[in-house]
């Protein structure tokens, strides 16, 4: 069989053999020197052209590992990135085991932040949101593919979608807000171009969703709960002037695998005075 395709990277062509042929990399390996079926071989070819077009490999296979498990994704979210399981992570430390407690994953897109808590606590329990409603279709499936039943989703904007809530307020809040400034040059090279720009990017240089979301947030979190956000390579000190002035305390941010402070968060003090704007 063809695993070298000179349009395209050699790990890239074997990922998009296996979804031709439904099959294992051990499969693969095993039936290396196969010949390809007419159809197979078109349907490959075609795959191949469209990855040398810069379609992300992810979409064209409609999956993505995340924090150890399967996600369906598609062109209608953005797809997880590696970095963002330090939010999980984060997230996780900060909720005991057999504990009730409420989460909510704000812009949660594929799911794959909200799911990852829910199937590690399983006592917990999620809220998800997206103001995207084909986003929120895909997550559901991706919820039920993978048995996460502690999970509610909610369509709006932001907080708005809490609006039937009445007031219920959570243990930790956790998003991954769309955080590119508008008209970075970034948005037009690699899997960005392929990614919704609602997913990606922000008004404000990039911080007009952090911001709605460290002001919003304080009106439905418990006392000494956490906010935790994760952010550009550049934004964390920004992030935490913002969280300060919001009357937050604890503030401080996290490192990424790469050594880059990632996420930033805070808790809610309530004797703190909320800030006039
Ligand atoms: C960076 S993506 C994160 C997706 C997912 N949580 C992840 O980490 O892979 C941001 C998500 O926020 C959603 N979003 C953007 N603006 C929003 C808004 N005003 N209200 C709610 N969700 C929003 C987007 O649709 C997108 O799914």
């Amino acid at each position: 069989m063809l695993l070298r395709h000179s349009a395209i990277d050699a790990v890239d062509a074997r990922v998009l053999l296996r979804t031709t042929l439904g099959v294992s990399d051990a499969h693969l390996i095993a039936h290396a020197s196969d010949a390809l079926a007419a159809d197979h071989a078109e349907k490959f070819a075609a795959l191949v052209a469209r990855r040398a077009a810069g379609e992300p490999v992810a979409y064209l296979v409609g999956e993505r590992e995340f924090y150890g498990r399967t996600f369906a994704v598609s062109p209608a979210v953005l797809i997880p990135r590696p970095e963002t399981e330090l939010l999980v992570e984060l997230t996780l430390e900060r909720l005991p085991r057999n504990e009730a407690k409420r989460v909510l994953d704000l812009g949660t897109g594929s799911g794959c932040i909200a799911i990852s808590i829910a199937l590690e606590r399983h006592t917990a329990q999620l809220t998800a949101t997206d103001k995207s409603a084909a986003a929120l279709t895909l997550a559901r499936q991706n919820a039920q593919q993978l048995g996460a039943r502690n999970v509610a989703f909610k369509t709006g904007d932001w907080f708005d979608a809490l609006h039937e809530d009445r007031g219920e307020k959570y243990d930790l809040i956790v998003s991954n807000p769309p955080y590119v400034a508008e008209g970075d040059a970034h948005l037009a090279q690699g899997d960005l171009r392929f990614e919704p720009a609602s997913a990606l990017s922000a008004s404000l240089d990039g911080y007009a969703c952090l911001n709605a979301i460290v002001d919003g947030a304080r009106a439905h979190l418990n006392r000494g709960a956490w906010l935790l956000m994760e952010h550009g390579h550049d934004q964390a000190a920004s992030c935490r002037n913002r969280l300060r002035a919001a009357g937050y305390a604890e503030v401080q941010s996290w490192r990424d695998l790469a050594g880059i402070e990632r996420v930033s968060g805070g808790t809610f003090d309530d004797t703190r005075p909320v800030p006039v704007n």
